[in-house]
């Protein structure tokens, strides 16, 4: 069972998410902006009563994933605002890599936030035992390729083989982490 953290970074925290999220995920998920780099099932959330159900599934299928698998809601600290989601996940079909996803509302984006709650996220995930990380993006996704290199992540190549279509790959490991800028 994954043990959940609440991780604290100087603006953000990091917690599981909650059925009454939905309203404030929705500008998240239900944003063309976001959707539109994420997975098929993610560009169905048109409404509160969707964000809810997806919300619903992510919370039931927690305690059973592969620690440290899980998805997390990133909160401002000053003022309690849901910015965004965090998740680690098994990247099919092998799952045998972690792939590290980050998804901000789009008026949120331009402030270092995904950069500052990963870093908290990964190290949390490192001292859980986990030797290397992975994020995937398709290769016009600027916007992640920068996130994962301004973490520290190393470019390794391109794939076809988690999703089936063309992906950038990058990939952390602890000592990695020293090597990101701030944020
Ligand atoms: C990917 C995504 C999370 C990146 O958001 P972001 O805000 O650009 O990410 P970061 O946290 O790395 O912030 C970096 C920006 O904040 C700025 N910034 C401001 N204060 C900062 C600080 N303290 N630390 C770091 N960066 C800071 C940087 O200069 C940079 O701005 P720029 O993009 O104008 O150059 C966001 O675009 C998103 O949700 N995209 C859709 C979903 C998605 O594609 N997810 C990844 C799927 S593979």
């Amino acid at each position: 069972m994954t043990s959940t953290p609440e991780l604290r970074t100087e603006r953000l925290t990091i917690r599981e998410w909650d059925t009454s999220d939905a309203a404030a995920a929705l500008p998240v998920y239900g944003a063309e902006e976001v959707a539109r780099w994420l997975t098929p099932e993610m560009r169905a959330v048109h409404d509160v009563a969707a964000m809810r159900s997806v919300l619903q599934a992510w919370i039931e299928a927690q305690p059973n994933l592969v620690p440290p698998a899980g998805r997390w809601a990133i909160e401002r600290n000053e003022d309690g605002r849901l910015v965004g989601g965090l998740s680690l996940r098994l990247l099919p079909p092998y799952e045998e890599d972690f792939e590290l996803g980050w998804q901000l509302r789009p008026d949120a984006w331009g402030n270092g936030y995904a950069t500052e709650a990963s870093r908290a996220l990964v190290r949390w995930a490192f001292d859980q035992g986990v030797e290397e990380l992975f994020a995937v993006a398709r290769p016009k996704n600027e916007r992640a390729t920068a996130t994962a290199r301004r973490l520290g992540m190393e470019w390794v190549g391109e794939t076809e083989k988690y999703y089936g279509h063309r992906l950038q790959v990058f990939r952390i490991r602890p000592s990695d982490l020293k090597r990101g800028t701030a944020g």
